[in-house]
């Protein structure tokens, strides 16, 4: 585990920190919520990995009084952090605490799930090959018509270091979604360090 996330004083301190040193994600949140509006289903299932304290799912629940929230994140401080916020939404949602690179995590899922949602985390399962494993995992889990978005850290076009992460660039992560047979693969918002990939299941 990167032990930063299992360090409750860390954890605390990015909840209380991160929106005012990157206040680009209030936009991105508002921007995964418009997708998960076009739906077919005004009562999804939602899954979203790797919530951290639980901001994005505060404005999904928000935003969809229908909407049932599956958060899975590996760190026993952030879920504490995320239940507390999401209290009152507590018929709504529930937490899971899993490693998404060494868990079965999809076991701890029953069908339908109509999308999966991710912010500022995918990159921090490790590497590229982590991505399109979760990717594989999100495309087996979706129903057909069902979302992936997954708002996320991104290298530069012009960047050409190997990825130390899983920080790849944008048509490296449309070309994974499209070998899996996602259609619709898109960017739909690009804001150069951090970008939002969205694909349906056909
Ligand atoms: C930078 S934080 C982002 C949190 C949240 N998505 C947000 O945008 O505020 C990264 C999150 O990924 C989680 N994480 C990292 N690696 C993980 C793994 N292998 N399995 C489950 N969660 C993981 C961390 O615990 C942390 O909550």
């Amino acid at each position: 585990m990167n032990h930063r996330f299992n360090d409750a004083q860390w954890a605390q301190n990015y909840a209380e920190t991160v929106n005012e040193r990157r206040p680009e994600r209030l936009e991105v949140f508002a921007h995964v919520a418009d997708h998960l509006a076009e739906l077919a289903n005004n009562a999804p299932t939602v899954v979203e990995l790797a919530p951290g304290p639980g901001m994005l799912a505060e404005v999904l629940l928000s935003a969809q009084p229908q909407l049932t929230y599956i958060g899975i994140d590996y760190s026993a401080p952030f879920i504490q952090i995320a239940r507390d916020k999401l209290a009152p939404f507590d018929q709504r949602i529930t937490l899971h605490q899993a490693d998404l690179v060494k868990d079965d995590w999809p076991s701890l899922l029953s069908s339908p799930v109509h999308a999966v949602v991710s912010n500022m985390a995918i990159h921090d399962l490790g590497s590229g090959a982590a991505v399109a494993a979760t990717y594989e995992k999100a495309i087996h889990l979706l129903e057909r018509g069902g979302l992936i978005i997954n708002a996320d850290l991104v290298t530069m076009p012009d960047d050409d270091q190997p990825p130390a992460d899983g920080k790849l660039k944008v048509p490296r992560h449309l070309e994974i979604l499209m070998d899996l047979g996602f259609a619709d693969v898109r960017c739909t918002l690009d804001l150069g360090h951090y970008a939002c990939i969205i694909a349906r299941k056909a």
